[in-house]
C-alpha cells in the first residue's frame, strides 16, 4: 500500500475523531406525538439539529412522565452536553432536575412548564404565553356572539401547562360576560380520537347540542375529532356550533376553509432554533440567559384560511 494512502486514511480518521469530539450532544425528551402540532415541533427540532451538526438524542415519552424521567436519567448517564425537556405535566420534576444539576448538565424547558420552586434547576424555558392564547380565543368568541354563548370545552391533558393556562385565560375573559358560560368541560387529552369520543358524550348529554353555541377546544387536534362528532349529531360545525381552538395546524386551516371551524390561535412549533441558540451560547460561556423566552402567535379566522392552508400545506 502506498504511504500517501495510509497517511490520508489516518488523517481522515483523526479528522472524524476530532469532529465527533467537538460535536455537541443534546438529549431531548419530547411529550409524544399526540397532535399534528407536536409532530411539527419534533420534526423542526430534528431538522435544526442536523443543520447545526448537533448530535440529537431524541426520546418520545408517549405522553407518560415516567418515560421522560427515565430518558433524562439515561441522558445524564451518557454524559450529554445539554438536555431539553418538553414536559407532559408540570409536577414531579424536582428529583431528576437536581440530578442533572449535580451532573452539571444544563436543562432547557420547552413548551409546557415545570412546577419547581428552585428556578436554578433549569437554564431557561422557551414557550408561548398559554394564558394569552386562552384570552384571545375567548375574546374572539365573545365579539362574535356579542357575549351570549353556551360553551362546551375540551380540555388538554390534565396537569399540563397548556391546559391549565389556556383554561385560565379563557375563563378570565368569559367571566366578564354574564350571558356566557361553559356548560360542560372535560379532557380530550389533546388527541383527535379522544376529542371525538368526549364530544359525542357531551353532545348526548346536551340534547344533541341544541342550545349550545360554541366548542372551545384546547387544541386543533381535539377540535378536528369533535367536528366529526358534531356532524354525526346532525349539526353543521362552524355555523350551528362555532369552533374555536389553538395551534394552527394545516388540517385545521383546511377545516376553516371548508367552513367547519371558525378560529384558531397559532402556536409556534419552531422551538429548536431558539433552544439551540441558548445552549450553544451557554456552552461557550455566556451565562446571561433570560429565564423565560416567549413566542407569540396570531389568531386566524375563516377569512384567510384558504390562503394560509395553501402556504402551510405547501400547495
Ligand atoms: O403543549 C402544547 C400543546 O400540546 C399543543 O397545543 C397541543 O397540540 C399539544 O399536544
Amino acid at each position: 500500500m502506498k504511504i500517501s494512502r495510509v497517511l490520508s486514511g489516518a488523517f481522515a480518521l483523526a479528522l472524524c475523531a476530532s469532529q465527533s469530539a467537538l460535536a455537541t450532544t443534546i438529549g431531548f425528551s419530547q411529550v409524544g406525538s399526540e397532535s399534528g402540532w407536536r409532530t411539527s415541533f419534533s420534526e423542526s427540532v430534528k431538522a435544526e439539529a442536523e443543520k447545526r451538526g448537533i448530535e440529537l438524542k431524541f426520546s418520545d415519552a408517549q405522553q407518560k412522565q415516567e418515560n421522560q424521567i427515565k430518558a433524562v436519567r439515561s441522558f445524564i448517564a451518557q454524559g450529554v452536553d445539554a438536555i431539553m425537556i418538553a414536559p407532559v405535566v408540570e409536577t414531579g420534576w424536582k428529583p431528576v432536575l437536581r440530578e442533572a444539576k449535580r451532573a452539571r448538565i444544563p436543562v432547557v424547558i420547552l413548551d409546557r412548564n415545570v412546577d419547581v420552586k428552585n428556578q436554578s434547576l433549569f437554564l431557561t424555558r422557551i414557550a408561548s404565553d398559554f394564558v394569552e392564547e386562552g384570552r384571545r380565543a375567548a375574546q374572539w368568541l365573545m365579539d362574535e356572539t356579542e357575549g351570549n354563548c353556551k360553551i362546551l370545552e375540551l380540555q388538554g391533558t390534565v396537569g399540563a401547562t397548556a391546559a391549565i393556562d389556556r383554561m385560565k385565560g379563557f375563563n378570565e375573559v368569559i367571566a366578564k360576560y354574564p350571558n356566557s358560560e361553559i356548560v360542560r368541560s372535560q379532557t380530550g387529552e389533546f388527541t383527535r380520537t379522544k376529542g371525538k369520543e368526549v364530544m359525542e358524550a357531551m353532545l348526548k348529554a346536551e340534547n344533541s347540542g341544541k342550545g349550545i353555541c360554541a366548542l372551545w377546544s384546547h387544541n386543533d387536534e381535539m377540535a378536528l375529532g369533535a367536528i366529526q362528532a358534531i356532524k354525526e349529531a346532525g349539526l353543521k360545525p362552524g355555523e350551528d356550533m362555532l369552533v374555536v381552538s389553538v395551534d394552527g395546524v394545516p388540517d385545521y386551516f383546511k377545516a376553516m376553509a371548508d367552513g367547519d371551524a371558525n378560529a384558531t390561535v397559532e402556536l409556534n412549533p419552531h422551538l429548536g432554533a431558539p433552544a439551540f441558540d441558548v445552549i450553544e451560547a451557554y456552552l461557550k460561556g455566556d451565562r446571561k440567559v433570560e429565564k423565560l423566552i416567549t413566542t407569540t402567535g396570531d389568531l386566524f379566522t375563516q377569512e384567510t384560511a384558504a390562503e394560509e392552508y395553501a402556504k402551510r400545506a405547501g400547495n
